[in-house]
């Protein structure tokens, strides 16, 4: 399999390239800067793309690869402070820019000859954004195009096998910049650009049928995307040697169990245990406020209840889970000390690392809208592979105050109606998460002739990228309307229906 690794510099779009190579045909992995050369070897990359990253070459704590890498013959492409790194380290001189170049340029291509450039316009616009630049190229280099900004913003080296480039052409702002990513991966790396997500399930397939054997797999099913898309995948490998355990913590949204039950109705061999365990979350919860409180029961619970399900199951080898790439990749914090690599969350629903499970994770390399596209593939439905996140303590984190059935009951239906009226308004798809959550104050309303004392709801609806920032969305003032309405009228113990203008930070998306 044809595969390419980008080097991270610590750049805020290190997964962004991924994902644009990807998209181009390529599979692509991040892997931290200082990763050995040997160990980069290992994995017989067709080619190596160093990211950019807010650091200068000259900085005392700058990042640099290992030493050896540019012994390599392996083709690279050096983005920014990539590019920045090839030169430095070939000879030549980078050096402060009289400004900081942000923003758009344009492009003014020189040699138009040149396989990075093949087949593209001589002028483009371009996203830059760099501090420092080249300022003499090393030996036996040349430059191939400029900018205003920056007199070599593309540079190659005359045996063919290094391209730096100052621009970004992983972002949207750089309209050919998945063309010259094309350019690069096909004429300086000969790649094919074969690779698919048809591809990649018929590979996994394959993986899961080694890997798995003769023996049993089990896997916690909570209707979201990632645990929807790998029980359809080892059902597709291994069938009935699958049991999926969804545990019905009564915290969940309206029918959604039988919606699970639906989706993986008639089309899917593996055995589907659904544990009824929602007087037990309501018992630990009684007379619970706090919010990390509620987190933290909710956890140990689930635990409990699918280990006791999954003792019921009976002996299994494997624990299948729904983690994907953003949650295993390793980054280096931005303008934080390179050297402490991040992030080793892992998207397991609280189990515990005890269980005598060898684990199955075989969606640990795809992103999030790759994930989808599988199950797609797979034949999921659409609606359901491009559901909304849910928080895994459900509806708890949203009943604020003492999470009890009745209270529970209210937020259920005000939050079905949300979810109705957004997808009839064709937007629910078209937002991060728009949900309801029930404040524990009461209000006074009028309802004919008598005054009401009930409860508020708040309407949440933001649009974000990766829930790290989030802006409310700017709802029509119909669509509203509509919601409160059916808010009020048709749940009964609600009388007022406020909307959350707050963005994420200071805010979080969740109010617990
Ligand atoms: P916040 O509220 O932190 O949420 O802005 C960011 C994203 O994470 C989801 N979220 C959770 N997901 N368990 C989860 O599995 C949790 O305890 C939890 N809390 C928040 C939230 O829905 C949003 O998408």
């Amino acid at each position: 399999m044809e595969r390419v690794i980008i080097l991270d510099f610590g750049s805020q779009y290190s997964q962004l390239i991924a994902r644009r190579v990807r998209e181009i045909g390529v599979y692509s992995e991040v892997l931290p800067y200082g990763t050995p050369v040997a160990e980069l070897m290992a994995k017989a990359p067709q080619g190596i793309i160093l990211s950019g990253g807010p650091y200068s070459v000259y900085q005392k704590d700058a990042p640099h690869p290992d030493e050896s890498l540019f012994e390599l013959d392996t083709p690279m492409l050096g983005i920014c402070y990539g590019m920045q790194l090839l030169a430095h380290a070939q000879g030549g001189r980078v050096e402060k820019g009289a400004v900081r170049e942000y923003g758009p340029a344009t492009l003014q291509v020189k040699d138009g000859t040149n396989p990075l450039f093949q087949d593209l316009p001589k002028e483009m616009r371009v996203w830059m954004s760099h501090g420092d630049r080249v300022a003499k190229l090393p030996k036996g280099w040349t430059s191939v195009a400029h900018s205003d900004g920056a007199p070599y913003a593309a540079m190659v080296a005359k045996d063919g096998r290094r391209v730096g480039i100052q621009f970004h052409p992983e972002v949207v702002h750089t309209p050919h910049g998945a063309d010259i990513l094309r350019n690069f991966l096909t004429r300086f790396c000969g790649c094919r650009c074969d690779w698919s997500m048809g591809v990649f399930v018929r590979q996994a397939t394959q993986e899961i049928k080694e890997t798995v054997g003769d023996d049993r797999v089990i896997l916690g099913l909570s209707g979201g995307v990632d645990s929807s898309v790998t029980a359809a995948l080892i059902d597709h490998a291994i069938g009935r040697q699958l049991t999926a355990i969804l545990v019905d913590n009564g915290l969940l949204r309206m029918n959604e169990v039988q919606m699970v039950r639906k989706m993986f109705g008639s089309h899917f061999e593996f055995k589907l245990v659904v544990e009824r365990a929602a007087d037990r979350f309501l018992d630990r919860l009684k007379g619970v406020t706090s919010p990390e409180r509620k987190r933290k029961l909710i956890g140990h619970e689930f635990i409990k209840v699918f280990s006791e399900s999954a003792k019921r199951v009976g002996p299994a080898k494997f624990l299948a889970q729904g983690t994907i790439y953003p949650d295993v990749i390793e980054s280096i914090p931005v303008g934080g000390n390179p050297a402490a690599t991040i992030k080793s969350h892992h998207n397991v629903g609280g189990l515990p690392k005890n269980l005598k499970f060898k684990l199955l994770e075989p969606l640990r390399t795809l992103f999030k809208d790759e994930v989808r596209k599988v199950g797609e593939e797979l034949g999921l439905p659409h609606e359901m592979v491009h559901r909304q996140p849910f928080p895994g303590p459900g509806l708890a984190v949203r009943v604020l105050g003492e999470v009890t059935r009745s209270r529970l009951k209210i937020l259920r239906q005000a939050d079905a109606i949300v979810i109705d009226e957004m997808r009839k308004a064709d937007l629910y798809y078209k937002v991060w998460q728009s949900f309801a959550v029930l404040v524990p104050v009461k209000t006074v309303g009028v309802m004919g002739d008598g005054r009401t004392y009930e409860n508020l709801i708040a309407l949440r609806v933001v649009e974000s990228v990766d829930a790290m920032t989030a802006d409310w969305v700017r709802l029509p003032p119909e669509v509203l309307a509509r919601i409160s309405n059916r808010i009020i009228n048709e749940v009964r113990g609600v009388n007022r229906v406020c909307y959350d203008i707050s963005s994420k930070p200071p805010a979080t998306i969740e109010w617990e």
